[in-house]
C-alpha cells in the first residue's frame, strides 16, 4: 500500500501569514523521510494554498511520486504538461467549496476530459481521475483510457463519524452507517481492478477509519492529508506520518 501525503493544508498555514514558512516542500520531505511514499498537492484555480512556484519546487526537488492535482481546465492542463508530474489526479472544483466535494462526472463531461487526458498522456504524464464509487463512472473512466482512478471515500469516512477513540478495533464490525459505503467502496474497487485500472483512495480518511479501508485488496494507494497534518499539531508531522503508516498496517489482513 503506497501512502501519499496530501500537503496542502502546509500551504494554507504559510499564506495565512504571509511568511515564507511553514514551507510545503520541506514539510514534503519530512513525509517522505518518515515513510511516505509520495506527495499529492493540489493546485486550485484561486491558488488558496499551493502555488505555481511550489508545483515547480516540488517538480524540481521530489525524488518521489509527485501527484498533481488539478481541475480539468486549458489553464491547469497547460501547468501541468509544462512541469510533468509524476501523475494528475483529474478533480472536480469550485470555487466555494472548503475542499474538493464529490467525484468527476466522467459520464456527463466524456469529450472534454477525453480531449485533457490525451494532451496529459502525450506528454508521458499518468492521469487518475477522482471519482464517486459509481459503476458508471468506473466504466466511463476504462473508456476514456485513463491509468488509474481514486475513489473518493468521504462518503464513508463520514458515515464512519470523526469521534474517538482514534483506531478502530479492526475486530469489531463497521458502524451500520459505513458499510454501506464501504460494499460501494469494495464493488467499485474490484470492477475497476478487473477492467485493468489501478486504484487509488482518498478523502476523509483518518488513523481511525483507514484499517478497514485497506482490507479492500483492489486498493494500493491512498491519499491522505488534513488528518495527518491536523495529527501533526500534537505529534510532529514524521510522528503523524508515521501513527499513519502504523494504521495502515493493522489494518492488513494477516496471511
Ligand atoms: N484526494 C483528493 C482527490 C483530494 O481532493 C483530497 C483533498 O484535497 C484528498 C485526497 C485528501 O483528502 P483529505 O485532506 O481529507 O485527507
Amino acid at each position: 500500500m503506497r501512502l501519499h501525503i496530501n500537503i496542502d493544508h502546509v500551504a494554507t498555514l504559510r499564506n495565512a501569514r504571509g511568511t515564507p514558512y511553514p514551507d510545503p516542500i520541506e514539510a514534503a520531505r519530512v513525509c517522505l523521510d518518515a515513510g511516505a511514499h509520495g506527495i499529492t498537492a493540489h493546485l486550485r484555480e484561486d491558488r488558496r494554498h499551493i502555488r505555481d512556484e511550489d508545483v515547480e519546487r516540488l517538480r524540481a526537488t521530489l525524488r518521489a511520486t509527485f501527484n498533481l492535482e488539478c481541475a480539468a481546465t486549458d489553464e491547469m492542463i497547460g501547468i501541468a504538461v509544462a512541469t510533468r508530474p509524476d501523475v494528475v489526479t483529474l478533480v472536480p472544483e469550485r470555487r466555494e467549496e472548503r475542499t474538493t466535494e464529490g467525484g468527476l462526472d466522467v459520464v456527463g463531461q466524456r469529450e472534454s476530459l477525453a480531449k485533457h487526458i490525451a494532451a496529459l498522456q502525450e506528454a508521458e504524464i499518468k492521469v487518475s481521475l477522482f471519482i464517486a464509487p459509481d459503476p458508471a463512472q468506473v466504466e466511463a473512466s476504462r473508456a476514456l483510457g485513463v491509468e488509474q482512478i481514486e475513489l473518493h471515500t468521504g462518503e464513508y469516512a463520514h458515515a464512519f463519524g470523526f469521534g474517538r477513540p482514534s483506531s478502530h478495533d479492526l475486530t469489531r464490525p463497521l458502524p451500520d452507517v459505513a458499510e454501506g459505503e464501504y460494499a460501494r467502496l469494495a464493488a467499485a474497487a474490484k470492477q475497476a481492478h478487473e477492467l485493468g485500472l489501478e486504484v487509488a483512495a482518498g478523502h476523509g480518511l483518518t488513523t481511525r477509519n483507514v484499517g478497514a479501508l485497506v482490507r479492500i485488496p483492489e486498493i494500493v494507494e491512498l491519499n491522505i492529508g488534513h488528518a495527518v497534518i491536523a495529527d501533526a499539531v500534537f505529534m510532529s508531522l514524521a510522528g503523524a506520518v508515521k501513527a499513519m503508516l502504523a494504521a495502515i498496517e493493522r489494518g492488513r489482513p494477516t496471511p
